[in-house]
């Protein structure tokens, strides 16, 4: 049961990117596209991409533990990790008990989270309502994606906007105002054909295995942009402002934004949507492309880098993703 008397606070925040860098210019030798469409479409100037062998739960490791040393405290703390992806190293065990392993987090539970790109707020969520009903004291939460293992390298369309990376934050139990003000989560399956994956080797009921022997697995991403964008513009704007209005926090309280990085042209209809100024926005896209469930998390952690977040500073982190799903936190940036 929810306890009215605990909140969770943000203390620690990491992240990681790959050092491999895939530019616009890259792309244009492998798929009919150019450097101007994309920069114009979509922000992307160039994304990074993870080396052979380096998985979700590699990054989340690094970027795990850059978060736990700001937060000052050792794995050995950590109750409960719960890890956004949609691309975990392997369909089970979870990547969250694999970095449970890596980290040597030893009495903490562990769970993946599977909520496309809205993944680190379904994560934060989950973590958050653990400490809310004192289960846990401290709870890590990462967003963590190897796309370019499920990109589809022939289709213009997805490999344009996909990169790879990991963010991760540490929660702490708290019993002042400060911290995670509220979160609201959102979800619609009947437009899940907008943006899935192909798995023809999916554990599905197939009685006839023998066919399925020697079938190499197929798995690539499939979006219908232009239905995603629209609907993408319109889900944010109005987690947006529920979030705010459940927080009770005015539009012009908040210091900072920090967008789901999909595609420039979406961040700016939101920006012009809640009538806010770019100033207030953190953008990573131009540098980072589309890291799904990571893209807040890295962004939260450069912006803290960054000076852009002071002590009590209002800060709205504001999701959308594959299921459709659709998400937003408030946070008192109280570390
Ligand atoms: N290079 C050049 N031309 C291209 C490319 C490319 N990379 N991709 C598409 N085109 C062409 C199309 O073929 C089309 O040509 P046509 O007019 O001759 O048919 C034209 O550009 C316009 O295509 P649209 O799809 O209408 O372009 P749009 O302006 O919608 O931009 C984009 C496409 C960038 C994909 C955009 O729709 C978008 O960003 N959508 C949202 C994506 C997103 O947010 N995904 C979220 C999550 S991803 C995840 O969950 C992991």
């Amino acid at each position: 049961m929810i306890n009215e008397m605990f909140r969770s606070r943000i203390i620690g925040t990491g992240s990681y990117i790959p050092e491999s860098i895939l530019t616009n210019n890259h792309l244009e030798q492998i798929v009919a596209t150019s450097d101007d469409w994309i920069v114009k479409r979509t922000g992307i100037k160039q994304r990074r991409i993870a080396k052979e062998g380096q998985y979700a739960s590699d990054m989340a490791l690094k970027a795990a533990e850059e978060a736990l040393v700001m937060a000052g405290i050792p794995a050995s703390l950590i109750d409960l990790i719960v890890v956004g992806t949609v691309t975990p190293d392997r369909q089970f065990p979870s990547c969250a008990c694999t970095l449970q392993h890596k980290i040597g987090a030893n009495k903490a539970a562990a769970m993946d989270v599977s909520a496309g790109c809205s993944g680190f707020v379904y994560a934060l969520s989950v973590a958050n309502n653990a400490i809310r009903c004192a289960e846990a004291d401290y709870a890590l939460v990462v967003g963590t994606e190897v796309l370019s293992s499920v990109t589809n390298w022939n289709d213009r369309g997805t490999c344009v906007l996909l990169g790879d990376g990991a963010g991760a934050v540490v929660l702490r139990k708290t019993t002042d105002d400060t911290g995670i003000r509220s979160i609201h989560l959102k979800s619609d399956g009947s437009f899940s054909d907008l943006l899935y994956s192909v798995d023809e080797f999916a554990p599905r009921p197939n009685p006839n295995v023998l066919s399925r022997k020697n079938q190499v697995k197929p798995y690539y991403l499939v979006m219908d942009g232009h239905k995603v964008f629209k609907r993408a513009v319109k889900c944010l704007e109005e987690i947006a402002l529920m979030t705010l209005e459940r927080a009770k926090v005015g539009i012009e309280e908040l210091s900072l934004i920090i967008p789901h990085q999909a595609n420039i042209r979406i961040i700016n209809a939101l920006i012009q949507r809640l009538g806010i100024s770019t100033d207030n926005v953190y953008v990573t896209i131009e540098k980072y492309g589309n890291t799904s469930s990571a893209s807040i998390p890295i962004a939260l952690n450069e912006a803290r880098k960054m000076g852009r977040l002071a002590c009590l500073d209002k800060l709205l982190m504001v999701t959308f993703g594959a299921g459709l799903t659709w998400g937003a936190s408030l946070v008192e940036w109280n570390p």
